[in-house]
């Protein structure tokens, strides 16, 4: 279990309880149970990409866990690899400078451990979702380094090590469009270098977990996905421990470019690993049927690419279980329907396109 570092600049708190961390043992344990056969019919996705290699996963909300039990069944049975969606993120584990609270990615540790699952990291250093006291803290350089080296070696380290195969360390570190570094605390008060040290952190935190950049917009050849093969060449020639590139993939339906496989090849050359990190296909509401049917398109689309790159590629996550807990219609007003199963967590037909594209 964690153990304080330095009583005197950390106190933790431990929200979680023995007791609600075997409750929600116990209903992963039933929600497999339940599953046996699968509810959504065929052979769940995490063992048809198993046998590929790869990596199949989810984001996962710990509270819908507890209210759930579709969602719960679903993540349970199809995917081997969560991802927490917000509740690794500086806001939830460090409210407070100093003042951890990991009970809510415990909750997500347990459920992937009664699971057999894996988890992906999300997220080490972002611009968002940062605490007030971070973001508004005005510190110096000296300051800030100390507080992203303690956060990374405390999450990282202390917390999870040996639990987390690959860490999203750097999260969206370039502009919305174009390829320049975005301006943010880090790089405000850092210069560029923070990337650098940020991944010499984690590595030194967790030396077994695979370090990525993860960013969105980068799926195919443009100015920003230039602009991360410039930064990936330059921190692998400085030898950063650099592993891996993940490529987010909040798709517009029907919008997959075709280069995808191509652009993602020359970061395979470098000898990167590419993840699909956050896959989701949004659709105008209401989605039609035609819609749905190119929106399966584009999930075996994005599977096949993954496969394209053979052992570069490490899986594919896609950002949510179903349409009713997807982060799309409250952020982008108007669209929604963006993952593979419907309000209802029924199999829409993009859960097929998947299973089809691994061999199912
Ligand atoms: C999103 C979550 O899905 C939302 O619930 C939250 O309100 C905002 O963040 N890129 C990322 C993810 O790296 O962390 C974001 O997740 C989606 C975009």
């Amino acid at each position: 279990m964690v153990k304080p570092r330095s009583p005197r600049t950390h106190s933790f708190r431990f929200l979680a309880t023995a007791g609600s961390a075997l409750l929600i043992a116990a209903l992963g344990l039933l929600a497999v149970r339940a599953a046996a056969g699968t509810a959504a019919g065929g052979v769940p996705l995490h063992e048809l990409g198993a046998e590929h290699g790869l990596h199949i996963g989810a984001a996962a909300n710990p509270a819908l866990l507890e209210d759930n039990r579709d969602y719960r069944a679903i993540l349970a049975e199809q995917y081997g690899s969560l991802t927490a969606e917000n509740v690794m993120k500086w806001d939830t584990l460090q409210p407070e400078r100093g003042v951890y609270d990991f009970s809510a990615a415990d909750t997500l540790r347990e459920f992937a451990r009664t699971n057999d699952q894996r988890m992906r990291g999300h997220t080490l250093i972002w611009h968002n979702q940062n605490p007030e006291w971070l973001a508004e803290g005005d510190f110096g350089p000296q300051e800030l380094r100390t507080i992203m080296r303690e956060h990374i070696d405390t999450v990282a380290g202390e917390h999870f090590k040996g639990d987390i195969y690959a860490w999203d360390v750097i999260n969206e570190p370039f502009r919305d469009s174009g390829g320049r570094l975005r301006p943010n605390l880090w790089l405000d008060t850092l210069g560029r270098s923070y990337i650098a040290e940020a991944l010499k952190a984690a590595h030194a935190a967790d030396p077994d977990a695979r370090l990525y950049i993860n960013e969105f917009g980068i799926e195919g050849r443009n100015a920003k996905s230039d602009a991360m093969y410039e930064l990936a060449s330059s921190l692998l020639d400085q030898g950063v421990p650099l592993h891996g590139i993940g490529v987010q993939s909040h798709m517009e339906v029907g919008g997959v470019p075709e280069d995808m496989t191509e652009n993602l090849r020359r970061f395979a050359e470098l000898g990167l690993e590419i993840t699909i990190t956050e896959l989701d296909v949004s659709i105008e509401m209401p989605a039609s049927g035609a819609e749905l049917r190119t929106q399966a398109a584009d999930y075996r689309s994005v599977v096949e690419t993954c496969l394209d790159l053979g052992d570069s590629c490490a899986g594919v996550t896609v950002w949510g279980v179903g349409d009713a807990d997807s982060w799309i219609p409250s952020w982008f007003p108007g669209r929604g329907a963006a993952l593979p199963f419907d309000e209802d967590y029924a199999p829409k037909p993009a859960f097929g396109a998947m299973q089809e594209a691994l061999g199912g």
